[in-house]
């Protein structure tokens, strides 16, 4: 904080706002594209931005901070209002939050590809969150009307509508051990951290607030554990606690952006040296090395070991194509 950007910088800032109006919110949240456009022309809601680190200015953390300070969604004016008013602490709320968004019906895309390998399976996930995305056998699943039930009968059910031959299991698969990695473990017992994840989700999408609210209270039950540390230097000693008698599956789900291409590369080759399975649901061209189908811009692909497409998904987990 408090070091001077430049003009130049501020442009960029501008133009990130922009192009996350027009290339992320529109079509999926009308507020958020009409507030990301706001910034991109509000002076004194870019010079704010501009005084944070650069990581620190995207849209996704400026806004469920603002969430989370007002209790409300922001629109231009009151979030004009809040960096006018409240700056200080909004900037404290910003430098220590990240953007950690758990979305726990991603599960219903990684399940087919989890069923297909021979169980038991022991599952560790990187970029876990607060591991709402690590229970992927207590939910229940709906795909257009092919039901599949969980373990905790109490757990919610993630819809999601299959596209193509899905290999929809009969059964949940048997999970034997499972861990999560993440840099920052959120708390699903802790009522701020749970606040937090709310925040992060966009006005306008249905269902996700619920959803986000059964999950907490799923993993509260079932006292998932989440480790701190790097997927990078942290990965291979975790792996080494899991137990024999089970394929040891690696996996994540919206994490590789938080990487630059050189630790992705580096990423791959933590993964491929532990010998176990590797699934990554990610936006496209961020595994390294992979040939992509043709698609939007914003549909996930799940790849498994590295090379092999599986299928296209809504990054929220709403469908799932299958390609293979
Ligand atoms: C957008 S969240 C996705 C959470 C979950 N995988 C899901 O699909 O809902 C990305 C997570 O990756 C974590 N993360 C980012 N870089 C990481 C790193 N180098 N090592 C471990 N975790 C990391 C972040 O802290 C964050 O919790």
């Amino acid at each position: 904080m408090g070091t001077m950007i430049g003009h130049d910088s501020d442009a960029t800032t501008a133009e990130n706002y922009r192009r996350f109006a027009r290339l992320e919110a529109a079509g999926r949240s009308p507020a958020y594209e009409r507030l990301a456009e706001a910034v991109a022309g509000d002076e004194e809601i870019l010079g704010f931005l501009a005084r944070l680190p650069p990581a620190k200015r995207q849209p996704n953390l400026l806004f469920a901070a603002a969430r989370y300070l007002l209790g409300d969604p922001a629109n231009p004016e009151s979030l004009h209002d809040l960096v006018e008013r409240r700056g200080g602490e909004l900037a404290v709320l910003m430098l220590q939050r990240r953007t950690q968004t758990n979305e726990a019906a991603r599960c219903a895309v990684l399940l087919p590809a989890l069923a297909l390998l021979p169980g038991p399976l022991a599952l560790i996930e990187v970029g876990a969150a607060a591991g709402l995305t690590l229970l992927v056998d207590l939910y229940s699943y709906d795909y257009g009307g092919q039901k599949l039930s969980g373990l905790d009968p109490d757990a919610p059910v993630m819809s999601c509508r299959a596209i193509g031959a899905v290999p929809i299991p009969d059964a949940v698969p048997e999970v034997k051990w499972r861990a999560g990695l993440d840099l920052n473990p959120l708390d699903p017992s802790d009522p701020a951290d749970v606040e937090w994840l709310s925040c992060l989700l966009w006005p306008g999408e249905e269902g996700r607030a619920e959803r986000l609210a059964a999950a907490a209270a799923t993993a509260c039950r079932h006292r998932v554990e989440v480790h701190r540390g790097d997927l990078l230097c942290d990965l291979a000693d975790l792996a080494a606690k899991a137990p024999g008698g089970a394929t040891l599956v690696v996996y994540h789900s919206a994490v590789l952006a938080y990487l630059d291409e050189a630790e992705r590369r580096s990423f791959a080759q933590v993964v491929r040296a532990l010998g176990a399975v590797w699934l990554a649901n990610e936006a496209p061209g961020l595994v390294p090395g992979v040939v992509l189908p043709p698609g939007g811009h914003r549909d996930f692909v799940l790849v498994k070991d590295g090379t092999e497409v599986l299928a296209r998904s809504d990054p929220h987990g709403g469908w799932v194509e299958w390609l293979s």
